[in-house]
C-alpha cells in the first residue's frame, strides 16, 4: 500500500479493544450496530475500501469479487473459516485475504469436548426435562448415558483443533483416538493417534465422530444418508467446523431412527435458520455456533486481522496470507 491512511470497513462489532486498536490507527469504520451486512453493502465496502475486515458472516461470493469498481486491495477475515470467501476470484481478481489461525484452537476444542459430553450424558434431555417440570427425581435407571473414558473418538480432520480435541479425549478422559487419514496430509500424526484409511472404517470403529475438516466442494455433505448408515450403532455425531459438511436431514433421521444415539452440534446449513427436523429431534445438543467464542479467543482473532492490515499497509509479507 502507498497511502499512509487506509480507508478500513469493519464488517461486524469486534471487541472493544480491537476497534479501539483499529479506529486508532487508521480511523476504521466499525459496525457499530453490528448488522448483518448485506451482498450490496460489501459491494459497497470493496468499492469504497481499501481493506474490509469482514468475517463468517459476510457471503463474499464470485459476482461480489469480481464486481467492477473494486477499491479493495485486501479481505482481513476475522475466524479461521473461509468457505464464505470465494478464494479462486480473489486470486484472479488480485485480492489478498488472510485469516487468523491458531487463536482459536483451544477454545473450539473446549467446546468439542463439551458436545461429547453433554450428548454422552444427555444433558440437554436432562435439562428440557427439568426446566418442563417433568423431573420426578432420582432413580436408578434415569437418563442412562454413555461413557467417554474407555471408548473410541474418530476424527475427521486433523488439524490444529482436530490434534487439540484429540489431546484432550486421550490424555483428559482416556479416551482410544483414530482419524482418517488423508493421503495428501504432510502432517505428523501424534503417536496416540491411529490412522485409519476410510471414511467407512472410521464411522464403523468410532463411538464418537467428531468433524474438524474444512467446508468444501470435497467434503459437502460428507456425512449423508449413506455414510450416516456406516456409524456404529449407538455412536454420538459431533460438529463444529462447518454446517453443510453434514446434511441435516439425514442426520435428523438417523437420530429419531436411533441409529445415531446423539449428536451435538454448534454448526448448521444455512445458519442461523436451523433445519425443523434437527430442532424437533432427540438427543441432541445444538448450540448457536460458539466454538470461538471467548473474550481471549475473539480478542486474538482480532488482534491477528489488525496484525495482517498492519503488514498489508507496511507493504510487508502477511502472516496468514491465504491467496
Ligand atoms: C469460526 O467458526 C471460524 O471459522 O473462525
Amino acid at each position: 500500500m502507498t497511502q499512509t491512511t487506509p480507508r478500513i470497513v469493519v464488517t461486524r462489532r469486534l471487541p472493544e479493544v480491537v476497534e479501539r486498536r483499529l479506529v486508532r490507527d487508521y480511523g476504521a469504520v466499525c459496525n457499530t450496530r453490528d448488522q448483518q451486512f448485506s451482498a450490496e453493502d460489501l459491494r459497497e465496502a470493496l468499492r469504497t475500501a481499501d481493506i474490509v475486515l469482514c468475517t463468517l458472516t459476510d457471503r463474499l461470493t464470485r459476482e461480489i469479487v469480481e464486481a467492477s469498481g473494486r477499491r479493495a486491495q485486501l479481505l482481513a477475515n476475522f475466524g479461521v473459516g473461509f468457505d464464505h470467501i470465494d478464494l479462486d476470484a480473489a486470486q484472479r481478481v488480485g485480492l489478498a485475504v488472510t485469516n487468523t489461525p491458531g487463536a482459536l484452537t483451544e477454545d473450539t476444542a473446549d467446546l468439542t469436548l463439551l458436545l461429547m459430553l453433554a450428548a454422552a450424558r444427555r444433558a440437554s434431555e436432562g435439562e428440557m426435562e427439568l426446566r418442563g417440570g417433568r423431573w420426578t427425581g432420582w432413580r436408578p435407571t434415569h437418563l442412562l448415558g454413555r461413557s467417554l473414558h474407555g471408548s473410541t473418538l474418530g476424527i475427521v480432520g486433523l488439524g490444529r483443533i482436530g490434534e487439540a480435541v484429540a489431546r484432550r479425549a486421550h490424555f483428559g478422559f482416556g479416551m482410544r483416538v483414530q482419524h482418517l487419514a488423508r493421503p495428501d496430509s504432510r502432517r505428523s500424526v501424534p503417536e496416540y493417534v491411529t490412522s485409519v484409511q476410510s471414511l467407512s472404517e472410521l464411522l464403523g470403529s468410532s463411538d464418537f465422530v467428531s468433524l474438524h475438516c474444512p467446508s468444501s466442494a470435497e467434503t459437502y455433505h460428507l456425512l449423508n444418508r449413506e455414510t450416516l448408515s456406516f456409524m456404529k450403532p449407538g455412536s454420538f455425531l459431533i460438529n463444529t467446523a462447518r454446517g453443510p459438511i453434514v446434511d441435516s436431514v439425514a442426520l435428523a433421521e438417523a437420530l429419531v431412527e436411533g441409529r445415531v444415539a446423539g449428536a451435538g452440534l454448534d454448526v448448521y446449513e444455512g445458519e442461523p435458520t436451523i433445519h425443523p427436523s434437527l430442532l424437533s429431534a432427540p438427543n441432541v445438543t445444538l448450540l448457536p455456533h460458539i466454538g470461538s467464542a471467548t473474550v481471549g479467543s475473539r480478542t486474538a482473532m482480532g488482534m491477528i486481522a489488525a496484525d495482517n492490515i498492519d503488514a498489508f499497509v507496511r507493504g510487508d509479507a502477511l502472516p496468514n496470507r491465504l491467496v
